[in-house]
């Protein structure tokens, strides 16, 4: 190689560095620009604990929406499989909605579209974080991180309210309960929008993964009494089980965060529509005042599960 080409070589490879260092540059100021003007932050890990010391915080044993001041909204969500809990909550816009999220099982993602909420949910760890909806309507709510074979049902919606409809609402301290408790409750709405997503809106469930309601719920009453079924709804169930030969070892989660007279309108559902005569001709639908009494024994999923066995 003679100096000619040598020195043309150098040239170019000068070039070439002085681009790359000024792409560098770009990104640098670009994401500098994002956290100053954007919205954009980093996030920070607040609280690490085990996911049972998480979980049996307040705010966890009963997620949902509160309104912490004027303008101010708190809404603590439980991602597990395959579910956000609460899955549907109504904020009014221009406040300012501070997020406390958590998983409960494994991880979970949290991303609002149209938004730049977009938040890794690991369980132990709480995540904290504040938005402000500018425009009134329908946001959902996806789970951005594989967990599992029921992750793409994994779906919630965040409907924000204007101010009017927000203060229309609001007459109590709890939103959610407010919205549950107005009018006659359609437990099909109630089951496609918390159940399905594992149990299937056929109620065949997935053999292996989640059982069956379609044939089993009816038959469950009348194998383990009534009250099995509220305590199932309000308390969960943890443990190994088999329906129809198929085994099963998950975990459902308790309900106890839905209104009373959804978790009935749910369970008169799922126990009268597929049921194949196995309910006896008096059964008498379930009343919302039947939850009520089963709240505050405070059982774990694991004691419902004991409960299936004797
Ligand atoms: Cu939860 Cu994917």
């Amino acid at each position: 190689m003679d100096e000619r080409q040598h020195n043309q070589i150098a040239k170019w490879e000068r070039r070439w560095l002085a681009l790359s260092g000024l792409m560098s540059l770009t990104f640098v100021i670009l994401i500098a620009y994002n956290l100053a003007t954007e919205g954009t932050h980093i996030a920070q890990r607040t609280t690490k604990a085990s996911p049972e010391q998480i979980l049996a915080q307040d705010i966890f044993q009963q997620p949902g929406v509160r309104q912490t001041g004027p303008g101010t909204i708190q809404v603590t969500t439980v991602a597990r499989a395959f579910v956000f809990q609460p899955t549907d909550v109504t904020v009014p816009v221009d406040a300012e909605v501070e997020f406390i999220l958590t998983a409960a099982d494994v991880i979970h993602g949290y991303q609002i579209e149209r938004t730049n909420v977009n938040v890794e949910l690991i369980p132990g760890e709480v995540a904290r974080l504040t938005y402000t909806f500018d425009d009134p309507g329908t946001y959902r709510i996806t789970c951005n991180e594989y967990c599992g074979i029921g992750h793409h049902d994994m779906l919630g919606t965040i409907t924000v309210l204007p101010a009017s409809q927000w203060n229309a609402l609001q007459a109590g301290d709890d939103v959610q309960a407010q919205t549950a408790d107005d009018g006659a409750v359609d437990g099909a709405q109630v089951y496609a929008a918390n159940c399905a997503s594992c149990h299937q809106a056929s109620g065949a469930g997935i053999p292996g993964a989640f059982p069956p309601v379609a044939g089993h719920a009816s038959a469950l009453v009348v194998d383990q009494g009534r009250d099995y079924l509220v305590e199932l709804m309000l308390y969960g169930l943890q443990g190994a089980i088999e329906v129809d030969g198929a085994s099963y070892d998950g975990v459902m989660p308790g309900w106890s965060q839905l209104a009373d007279a959804q978790l009935a309108a749910v369970t008169n559902y799922i126990a009268t529509e597929w049921d194949e005569g196995v309910l006896p001709d008096d059964f008498a639908p379930y009343d919302p005042s039947e939850f009520a009494e089963a709240r505050g024994q405070d059982l774990s999923a694991d004691d419902v599960y004991q409960r299936r066995n004797e």
